[in-house]
């Protein structure tokens, strides 16, 4: 069942949301060589928490799951591509890529936001995914507009990113958000143009475009939670919450990176 939510409603949406892409910038400016994936995680918490807002993460369960997560971040690094679990023994270095998926709570709703940064510098070819995964992003936000279909954003997202030769990732789609983390629709990475839930006026949804060098087939690592790519490659991660209005859709995140 989708939610409609109200102009309040997306005011508040929108004020978790801002604190959402404060967390996203300024986690930045502390990527670097040498740093853990657990000061990352680390890192966030402290900042939702200095700003009033609740890390949504922490304590959710996934329908996949069989226990709650247990951090505030899924940092995802190179060929892992969601759900990585922040660790102590996980360095980063020059050339990796590093994707942080985070949740805000806030006065009751929830926003959700990912940036895939490098680590210093990157290979060309890691580069070019970094681009057209968050062009592919803005390719489907594009498209979130009342009288099309999520369809329209699957289509344009995976067509996108195709034309490049890369492939999206079709195990995790995107989702409606509000009182929940996870709420209808799901929107998929890639599928058919005019096909799917009509878009309304109201709609908040998540659009996370998640895109691998190689197949984008994906497998499980034995922690549970960590999803890789099955051939090793490369994957990056980019979200934004997204509401839809009359006048076109507005990003509720603007990490603007
Ligand atoms: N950010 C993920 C999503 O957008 C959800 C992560 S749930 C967690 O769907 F439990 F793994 F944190
Ligand atoms: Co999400």
């Amino acid at each position: 069942m989708i939610i409609i939510k109200s102009k309040e409603e997306i005011e508040l949406i929108r004020e978790g949301g801002f604190i959402l892409a404060y967390v996203l910038k300024k986690l930045a400016e502390f990527i670097r060589p040498g740093i853990t994936t657990w000061a990352i995680d680390k890192k966030v918490e402290e900042m939702i928490r200095e700003k009033g807002a609740r890390p949504a993460f922490k304590g959710y369960k996934p329908r996949f799951a069989s226990e709650p997560y247990r951090f505030a971040t899924c940092v995802s690094v190179n060929e892992e591509v969601v759900h990585g679990l922040p660790s102590k023994k996980r360095v980063l270095k020059e050339g990796d890529i590093v994707s942080v998926d985070v949740g805000v709570l806030y006065k009751g709703y929830y926003s959700d936001a990912a940036y895939t940064y490098s680590v210093g510098e990157v290979e060309e070819r890691i580069k070019l995914l970094l681009e057209v995964t968050k062009s592919a992003l803005y390719k489907g936000i594009e498209k979130a507009v009342i009288g099309n279909r999520v369809g329209d954003i699957s289509y344009a997202i995976g067509s996108y990113v195709k034309s490049y030769g890369f492939n999206p990732i079709k195990d995790y789609c995107g989702h409606g958000v509000g009182k929940h983390l996870h709420e209808d629709p799901s929107i998929p990475n890639d599928g058919e143009p005019g096909k799917g839930e009509p878009l309304k006026e109201g709609m908040v949804i998540a659009i996370e475009p998640m895109v691998a060098i190689g197949s984008g087939n994906i497998m499980l690592k034995n922690d549970g939670w960590t999803a890789v790519t099955s051939d090793g490659s490369y994957s990056a991660h980019f979200e934004h919450t997204v509401a839809i209005f009359r006048d076109g859709p507005k990003i509720l995140t603007p990490w603007d990176i």
